[in-house]
């Protein structure tokens, strides 16, 4: 490169798995669809409810960006490796890959049987293999890819309730991306991970109901908001500025890292008395 890099990503097709939200607003997912389609990417906007990766879809193109929905299972290998096919045999090439499902199952660990710990385990990380494999031939021939993996705060540390299957996957799902950015270099496909922090989306008043004592949904986001140094959680915009950045060119040297996006969480031992 001889002088700054192009900021957009006009004419990248991006392939999002896990695009929608599990509950109304704005997940993590669904953000990235809408921050890779304004920067100019056409996106796949793949997951298990197609109602909400249609949802996704159409408010890609309120904002005038291009995106198209499919329906994915990441529990069934066939059907990743159907749906990464398609978009390379409709699309003739796979640019960026973001594998965002994150399945987890809190409360103490002797209540995880081993049946939940291989579901979770299948979903967080072995889809990444399988995803990743169907894509990286059509990657090598196009002479580059971005592969990029939202990982979790729980993947460093305790994440203050127990959620053992859920850190356990997301720690690995985070080295897959380590040690895959390498064996890939030499092919220009870059692969990264994103540890998000404690982050404002639908799926905590859903999934984290019982994670924060007898509190409510409000007072549990309150106690969030309070644990971070910033006095807020991140948004689902935070991470997906982050997967924008890391699917383009101006992150053309970065791979094989975990970019941490957690308010400054990871760097921090919060005493009581902050809190
Ligand atoms: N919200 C947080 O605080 C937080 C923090 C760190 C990391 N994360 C991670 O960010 C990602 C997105 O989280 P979110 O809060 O937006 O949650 P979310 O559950 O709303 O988003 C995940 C999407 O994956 C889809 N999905 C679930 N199972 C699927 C399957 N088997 N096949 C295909 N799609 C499936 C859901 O329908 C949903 O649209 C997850 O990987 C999560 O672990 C979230």
């Amino acid at each position: 490169m001889t002088g700054p890099a192009e900021a957009g990503l006009a004419g990248r097709v991006a392939l999002v798995i896990g695009a929608g939200s599990i509950a109304p607003g704005i997940g993590i997912g669904r953000a990235i669809c809408l921050a890779l389609a304004r920067d100019g990417a056409i996106v796949v906007a793949a997951d298990r409810e197609i109602a909400a990766a249609e949802e996704t879809c159409a408010m890609v193109a309120e904002q005038g960006g291009q995106a198209e929905t499919a329906e994915v299972d990441v529990l069934d290998d066939a059907s990743v490796e159907a749906l990464v096919a398609d978009v390379i045999e409709r699309h003739g090439r796979i640019d960026i890959l973001h594998c965002n499902v994150g399945l987890g199952k809190s409360g103490p660990s002797d209540g995880t049987t081993a049946d939940d710990w291989r579901r979770i385990s299948d979903a967080n990380l072995t889809s990444l293999h399988v995803a990743a494999q169907a894509a990286i031939p059509a990657m090598r021939e196009q002479g580059r890819g971005v592969i990029t993996v939202t990982s979790s705060i729980a993947a460093i540390r305790y994440p203050g309730f127990p959620h053992l299957a859920y850190g356990a996957t997301k720690a690995a799902a985070s080295h897959f991306a380590t040690a895959l950015a390498v064996e890939l270099a030499p092919d220009n496909i870059r692969v990264n991970s994103i540890v998000a922090g404690l982050i404002d989306t639908p799926r905590i008043g859903v999934t984290l109901a019982k994670s924060y004592g007898d509190r409510d949904e409000k007072q549990m986001r309150a106690a969030r908001d309070a644990s971070c140094p910033m006095g807020r959680m991140g948004s689902a915009w935070d991470i997906a500025e982050a997967a924008a950045f890391l699917a383009s060119d101006r992150a053309g040297y970065i791979t094989g890292t975990s970019l941490v996006v957690d308010g400054g969480l990871s760097a921090t031992v919060r005493q009581p008395a902050e809190i």
